[in-house]
């Protein structure tokens, strides 16, 4: 245990609402429950579901920190008494329950991970959020095989991008959408076969062209009622819808279902932030495993878009709510 203050900055965002509801406030620096390590956060990432979380539409789970911030990186400071990995000193990353826009975080040892090797703090704590979910998703409830065809939905977003490399990685041929030739244009730098331009170019009329009409084996999509029909139309015989998000809306006026019973399809989804520590604990010893090693010999890595200090979070979420960014938005709290 090195000496710690009793208090740290954290980003408040009071009773909810817009951006400028963000402002830093202090607040007792949290102690670790037994299987928790402290972490003093040097930087932490900024995702969708923050936005969603300060608006009031999305609370914490019970139990979980009320600030806002799903993944850090920086230092280990203090360890609970049943972590048995880490030590004080140690340079980790963690995708936490809550609370990383502040100078201290704690995190279940289980959700934690060492940087990569050649990482900064920067980059490390670009990490957990979408891989986590993207390794749940796309691998897990998606089923994704080598040699299968994913069309990724937003890919630029932070999830996108992951979504690319990882499905690229893992022998898939890959699809992206995104808002705008230059988005598309990112999403061939990181890696897609494809990219289609979803405001000028219908992107089942495309898939089909893509695929010879046989249609993808799996889409990851953010998107939801909107896709819901055309997701349909631009699965394979056996193919797999993955939702893990509603952008553009969460119920669907009209459906035709057949397509699920004629092409057998799986139609399924989840969250992340609900999974409990075990739950997230294997997903973190897949990639740690899988796809650590492929970041450390520089295979891939996080896209970063911008970074702001801790104290301008209310400019880093008006940039996230504008969708100009391409991969992920950063909060740098200390060196
Ligand atoms: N289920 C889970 O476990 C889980 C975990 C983490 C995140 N998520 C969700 O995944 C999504 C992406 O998260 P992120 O942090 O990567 O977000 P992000 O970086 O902010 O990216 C979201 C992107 O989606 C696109 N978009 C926005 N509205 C759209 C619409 N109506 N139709 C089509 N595309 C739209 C935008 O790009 P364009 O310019 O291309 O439209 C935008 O840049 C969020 O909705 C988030 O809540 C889910």
């Amino acid at each position: 245990m090195t000496n710690l203050p009793q208090e740290m900055t954290f980003i408040d965002h009071g009773a909810g609402g817009g951006p400028e509801v963000l402002v830093p406030a202090r607040a007792p620096v949290p102690a670790p429950r037994p299987d928790e390590v402290l972490i003093r956060v040097m930087v932490a990432g900024v995702n969708r579901p923050d936005v969603q979380q300060r608006s009031g539409s999305y609370p914490p789970p019970p139990g979980a920190s009320p600030i806002l911030g799903l993944e850090c990186a920086g230092e280990v400071v203090a360890t609970g008494s049943a972590v048995t990995r880490y030590k004080v000193g140690d340079k980790v990353c963690a995708l936490t329950n809550g609370g990383a826009y502040a100078e201290y975080c704690a995190a279940p040892e289980a959700q934690t991970l060492p940087w990569p090797a050649g990482y900064d703090a920067l980059r490390a704590a670009a990490l957990p959020e979408t891989f986590f979910t993207v390794w749940a998703n796309l691998f897990g409830h998606g089923q994704m095989q080598q040699g299968e065809t994913v069309l990724v939905h937003g890919g630029t977003s932070g999830i996108g991008v992951t979504a690319i490399q990882l499905a690229k990685t893992f022998g898939g041929r890959v699809f992206a959408t995104a808002g705008s030739d230059d988005k598309c244009a990112a999403c061939l730098r990181f890696g897609a076969d494809a990219a289609i331009n979803y405001r000028t170019q219908d992107f089942a009329e495309e898939v089909r062209r893509l695929t010879d009409k046989k249609g993808v084996d799996v889409i990851l999509d953010m998107v939801g009622g909107a896709y819901f029909q055309r997701n349909l139309r631009s699965l394979a015989w056996d193919g797999r819808l993955v939702l893990i998000a509603f952008l553009g809306g969460f119920e669907v006026e009209k459906a035709d279902l057949r397509p699920i019973m004629l092409k057998r399809l799986t139609v399924t989804g989840s969250t992340m932030r609900p999974r409990t520590t075990a739950q997230k604990g294997e997903l973190a010893r897949g990639l740690e495993a899988k796809v650590w090693p492929k970041l450390a010999a520089g295979q891939f890595g996080p896209e970063i878009y911008r970074s702001f200090p801790l104290a301008e979070a209310a400019e880093a979420h008006r940039l996230m709510e504008s969708s100009a960014h391409i991969g992920k938005i950063m909060l740098t709290v200390a060196p």
